[in-house]
């Protein structure tokens, strides 16, 4: 059989993630730093795991309803109302003002159903650039194209920068903040122009918040909902009349550390939900029925001390790195982007290799981007083992 001749240009065109590669490559490394992993070293809530299993021995193991379970969607509209402020129809159709809501496989089978339901060939979609290694495979897979907006060096994402990259082909901009993979916050008054911005071109802005737990003090934004005053994440999604002009795309893996359950939600406008449910009848069908169960209880377990951790490390990470070279400030998520400095004369895949070399694995820039000029570290992992990683890495760019 001939392969080449029988698989999709299509599928030939997607490139393979070079995360991946890297992880085979660390196969040969003993006793590995590995500082490459997105998602956290936290166990899962005892809350969740719990509730998946009781679906599970109380045979709730069918195909749910293609847009999820009540009690998850119930619980989701009731958060997104307190945080957002949208007016969230759970279950029915929504009405035009209203959002609707779907439960997705991860935040990505949100991601993807959202490109399948937007985008046909010729179309644009613009993309942040470092990006997050799914959003240009969203216009490969639709025969679409996925247009950087490049934000060196600061990594913003503002609406000047985005502006210059908008054609009349653009049908979205897929917005990311915090951002994988510099950690990046975007402020609310940068959130408000993007917004502004699209609502004048007639575009739709994707808001993938998948991070959106993980934003540390200093770049949270005062929120006032109905449910009372604190901080959160800046976001377009809260601004007056967002719940019209946004996609708002969410993920539970990260937030609670189950990535493995492949558990996600989005709301927007009604139609384009129900499009997008039209859509994952035919291809996903549901999320997994008993992980939504799980997932509805995680809702209730206060994440904070983890995300309390992580800010710690993410300071020590810092302020370290930050002694030999630009380290954009993470306000979010676990990642640090740090540049390779130009005195030791390595892109940032030489980098990756020489780190490597000293046992320590990171993803160079190229894996998220069109330049090779940074690598990516997470700090999700334990704190001694970051801490050597780190003292290697700071050695290395010393030299
Ligand atoms: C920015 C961003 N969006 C989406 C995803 C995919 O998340 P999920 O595992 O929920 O599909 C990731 C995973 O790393 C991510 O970093």
């Amino acid at each position: 059989m001939d392969l080449n001749r029988l698989l999709s240009a299509r599928s030939s065109a997607v490139q393979e993630s070079v995360i991946r590669r890297v992880f085979e490559e660390a196969r040969d490394v003993q006793d590995p730093i590995n500082l490459t992993l997105g998602q956290p070293d936290f166990p899962i809530p005892d809350a969740a795991k719990r509730a998946a299993i009781e679906a599970i021995q109380n045979d709730k193991n069918g195909y749910s309803s293609n847009r999820g379970i009540d009690p998850l969607l119930h619980k989701l509209a009731s958060r997104l109302r307190d945080d957002v402020g949208w007016d969230v129809s759970p279950t029915a159709r929504g009405k035009p003002g209203q959002s609707g809501l779907m439960v997705t496989g991860g935040t990505s089978g949100g991601l993807i159903l959202a490109a399948l339901a937007l985008l046909d060939a010729g179309d644009e979609i613009v993309i942040p650039d470092p990006y997050f290694v799914l959003y240009p495979r969203l216009g490969e897979l639709c025969g679409a194209k996925a247009v950087p907006c490049d934000t060196y060096p600061d990594f913003r994402m503002t609406a000047e920068r985005v502006e210059r990259v908008l054609t009349p082909r653009t049908k979205a901009v897929v917005f990311n903040s915090p951002s994988n993979p510099c950690g990046v916050v975007s402020t609310q008054q940068e959130c408000a122009d993007l917004l502004d911005l699209c609502r004048r071109r007639g575009v739709l802005l994707i808001s993938d918040e998948i991070y959106d737990e993980f934003t540390y003090s200093e770049a949270r934004a005062p929120v006032t909902m109905a449910a009372g005053r604190r901080t959160a994440c800046p976001s377009p999604c809260r601004l007056p009349g967002a719940a019209e002009d946004c996609l708002l795309i969410r993920g539970f893996g990260k937030t609670y550390g189950f990535t493995g359950w492949r558990m996600g939600y989005a709301a927007g406008p009604p139609k384009l939900i129900d499009t997008m449910v039209k859509l994952q009848q035919h291809i996903y069908i549901c999320a997994p029925t008993p992980l939504q169960s799980g997932a509805a209880a995680a809702l209730d377990v206060d994440m904070s001390p983890q995300i309390a951790a992580y800010q710690k490390r993410r300071d020590m990470v810092v302020e370290r790195l930050s002694k030999v070279t630009e380290v954009p400030h993470p306000g979010g998520a676990f990642y640090a982007f740090a540049k390779v400095p130009e005195r030791i004369g390595m892109t940032a895949s030489e980098f990756k290799d020489a780190a490597k070399a000293r046992r320590v694995l990171v993803v160079p820039g190229c894996a998220f981007s069109s330049r090779d000029t940074h690598f990516r570290l997470s700090y999700a992992v334990e704190e001694k083992t970051l801490e050597r990683g780190v003292e290697e890495l700071v050695s290395l760019m010393s030299r």
